[in-house]
């Protein structure tokens, strides 16, 4: 046998194992780098379906509204209302963390800080309800909202154009009433049941 043949034969098959092996460390780090979660769903349906709705299943059980018989909160008057109240904070909360995900988050800068502050305010929320305080429900339902509208403004509303800056999606503040010194969230009707 040709000895010359013999070596390329075995340089070429170690070659070949080598390669194999080196295919095989790929495909083994793809798998342990691998999501366990998905982040399919859009941003845009990530707000409007899940954090958007939540937040304002907590907002709408706060503040104050004037009527002709005087000035009435609008805290929940069921311990259904409650639970609700406090699942919406508590669903704003980690959907925080959703936005926080890598493949979601748009930088590890502002945008983790602000989702961090809407975590932060969204578990403060869910204290309040569960210490059934009215003004502490209403001041963090407003850290809440501040939190939103950091993001928006410093993500999303450079994004758009010019005339759809003073974006009209929600939420948007109301004056409350003078003698609380407050401001009112824009309460959607309630979901169709
Ligand atoms: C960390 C950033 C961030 C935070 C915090 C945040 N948003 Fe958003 N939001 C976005 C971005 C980015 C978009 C634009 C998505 C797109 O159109 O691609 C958006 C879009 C929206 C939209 C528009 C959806 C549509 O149908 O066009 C609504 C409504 C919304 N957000 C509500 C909220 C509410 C309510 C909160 C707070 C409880 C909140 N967002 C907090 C980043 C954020």
């Amino acid at each position: 046998m040709d000895l010359s043949i013999e070596k390329g034969f075995a340089l070429r098959n170690r070659t070949f194992t080598i390669a194999l092996a080196a295919a095989a460390t790929l495909a083994l780090g793809a798998c342990t780098k691998e999501q366990p979660y998905q982040i399919d769903l859009p941003m845009k349906e990530l707000m409007g379906h899940v954090i958007d709705p939540a937040a304002w299943t907590f907002w709408r059980t706060t503040g104050w509204v004037d009527d002709e018989t005087g000035t009435h909160n609008r805290l929940p008057t069921t311990e259904e209302g409650w639970l609700a109240a406090e699942t919406g904070a508590v669903t704003v909360a980690e959907g925080a963390n959703l936005l926080m995900l890598p493949g979601r988050r748009e930088d590890d800068g502002d945008w983790m800080k602000i989702a961090k502050q809407l975590y932060d305010a969204s578990m403060e929320s869910r204290q309040a309800v569960i210490d059934r305080d009215e003004q502490k429900m209403f001041d963090t339902g407003g850290k809440m909202y501040e939190a939103c509208v950091a993001c928006h403004a410093k993500y999303l509303l450079p994004k758009l154009p010019p005339e759809e800056r003073d974006a009209t999606f929600a939420p948007l503040p109301e004056v409350a009433p003078k003698d609380k010194g407050a401001t009112l969230m824009k309460v959607p009707a309630e979901p169709p049941k």
